[in-house]
């Protein structure tokens, strides 16, 4: 089932979430409800608090549907490396209508549990190395805005806040 994806502002978007404990039939309709959620929005991640689920766990397809072997679903994720730098356009789709520049590790390795439970170790470069820090990032409440300094996250925040009273958010 496709459901309403959070936005900016939304409580449960900036408290961190906590860990799996137990993986139930509710655990398996939550994830595909979160991977049908990310293809019907052409997104190429989303975490569990992004539609109010406060579970650390989060899906994740670089190719955007494009390749099934790209998709990634990943519960209780740590990085456990990281290495090098990137500095590309991210968006994301709680906070719809806005990118911005965002300083990233270019390569990470996450762990955590695969959605049988079993011990996942996944490598990702550039782009999905992108894709697994922004999204971690969500289950600790954390929005790619609070990685940019300044003028640059108070020109989102205040747009943000006027589209609220305009109730256009
Ligand atoms: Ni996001």
């Amino acid at each position: 089932m496709i459901r309403p994806i959070l936005r900016y502002g939304a409580p449960v978007l900036h408290r961190g979430a906590t860990e799996v404990q137990e993986l139930t039939v509710a655990t398996q309709g939550l994830l595909d409800d979160m991977i049908e959620t990310m293809y019907a929005a052409s997104g190429v991640g989303l975490a569990a608090p992004q539609i109010g689920a406060e579970q650390r766990l989060f899906v994740a397809d670089a190719s955007s549907g494009r390749s099934v072997e790209e998709l990634f679903v990943v519960i209780n994720p740590t990085i456990v490396e990281a290495d090098g730098s990137q500095h590309e356009e991210e968006g994301c789709l709680s906070l719809p209508g806005f990118t911005e520049r965002v300083v990233r590790y270019n390569r990470v390795i996450v762990e955590g549990l695969n959605r049988d439970g079993q011990p996942l170790r996944v490598e990702g470069e550039g782009l999905l190395a992108r894709i697994f820090q922004h999204e971690i990032d969500h289950l600790d409440g954390s929005l790619f805005v609070n990685h940019l300094h300044g003028i640059k996250r108070e020109v989102i925040v205040r747009r943000i806040r006027k589209l609220r009273r305009a109730g256009k958010w």
